[in-house]
Parts: structure tokens; sequence; C-alpha cells
């Protein structure tokens, strides 16, 4: 585990964190990918920044809440709590600030649906986060073009 930068907050994400939560997305995404910052103020979703000490984002995480599977077969609407993006800028990552985004995620999926046993997400079989993941406390569920779906109680204290 790596301990986290003196200085690094995590909050809920605001409409003017979206541009700059953008430039992260795309220092770490392919540009094709859904632009996830047009989560923050979207109904049932919960969005998060981390923040340096001179209040820049450097990390971002958004979880869907409730599952919405009458509007289309992609995994990420089958399942409530599903963790739809983490990304911590390059030169800001291996500082435990991703741990932190996600641990701060969970505590929030359970204080938000504490009736849901699981919180999900899925991540492509080649990406090191796995092993993130695996710490925290997920397990593989199965597979799907190429990735891992991953799931962990809700329940389990987050302080692992
Ligand atoms: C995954 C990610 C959010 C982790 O953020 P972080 O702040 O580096 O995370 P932490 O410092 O808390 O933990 C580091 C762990 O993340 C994992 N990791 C995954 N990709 C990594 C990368 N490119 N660089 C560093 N760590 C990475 C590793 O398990 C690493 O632990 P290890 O060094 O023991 O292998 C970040 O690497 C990232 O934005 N990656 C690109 C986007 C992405 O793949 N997101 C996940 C999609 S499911």
């Amino acid at each position: 585990m790596y301990p986290l930068v003196p200085g690094i907050q995590i909050r809920h994400a605001i409409p003017q964190d979206a541009v700059h939560v953008g430039l992260v997305l795309r220092s770490v995404l392919s540009p094709n990918q859904y632009h996830y910052e047009r989560n923050i103020g979207a109904q049932g979703c919960l969005n998060f920044v981390a923040t340096s000490v001179d209040h820049s984002v450097v990390g971002f995480s958004s979880l869907l809440l409730d599952a919405s599977p009458d509007t289309g077969p992609d995994v990420w609407r089958q399942y409530p709590l599903y963790v739809g993006v983490m990304a911590v800028a390059p030169a800001w990552q291996r500082r435990g600030i991703g741990s932190q985004l996600l641990r701060r995620t969970i505590e929030e999926a359970r204080r938000e649906r504490p009736h849901y046993a699981f919180t999900y997400l899925e991540v492509e079989h080649n990406n090191s986060a796995i092993r993130l993941y695996e710490r925290l406390g997920f397990e593989k569920l199965g597979e799907n073009k190429g990735s891992w779906l991953m799931r962990r109680s809700t329940q389990l204290s987050h302080d692992i």
C-alpha cells in the first residue's frame, strides 16, 4: 500500500471540476472513451475528485448508484453500485491516491445504498489496477470481452 501524499483531499466533484477532470481522464484513457466528466451532476451518480495541496484536480472516480437494464445490455447497466471509472493523473500515480479514492467511493456506496450487497467494477485483463482492486477486497466474478467483472461486499469494512 502506498502512503497518501500530504495535502491530498478527496471530495465530491462539482460542475466547475468538469474541465479539470476531463484533462485527467484524457491523460490516462483513450480519447475515444466516454467522457466520464459528464457524470458530474448527473442523477444517480456520485463523483469524487482527489485534489492536491494547491487544489488542482489529480484524480477522479465515478459511481453509478442504480442499475438501468431497461436502457440497454451494457454490463454497467446491469449492476447497481458500479464504479464506472477510476483515474489518477500519471504524475500522481503510485502514491496511494487511487486507493484513497476507491475507499471513499465504497464508503459512500454503502452509505447511499446500504441494502445492496455488492459494489461492482470492470477492469481489462492486462490492467495492473487489478492488484489495487484485489487489495481493497474486490474478487473476480466473471469475464466479458477481455475484462474482468469484479465485486466486493458493500458491508465489508473499507478500512482494509
Ligand atoms: C488505476 C489507477 C487509478 C491507480 O491510481 P494510483 O493512485 O496509482 O493507485 P495507488 O497508488 O493507490 O495504487 C497503485 C496500484 O495501482 C495499480 N496500478 C494500475 N495501473 C497503474 C499504473 N499505470 N501506475 C501505477 N499503478 C498502477 C497497481 O496495482 C499499483 O500497485 P502496485 O504498484 O503494487 O502494483 C491509476 O493507475 C490510473 O489512473 N490508471 C489509468 C486509468 C485506469 O486504468 N483506470 C482503471 C480502469 S478500471
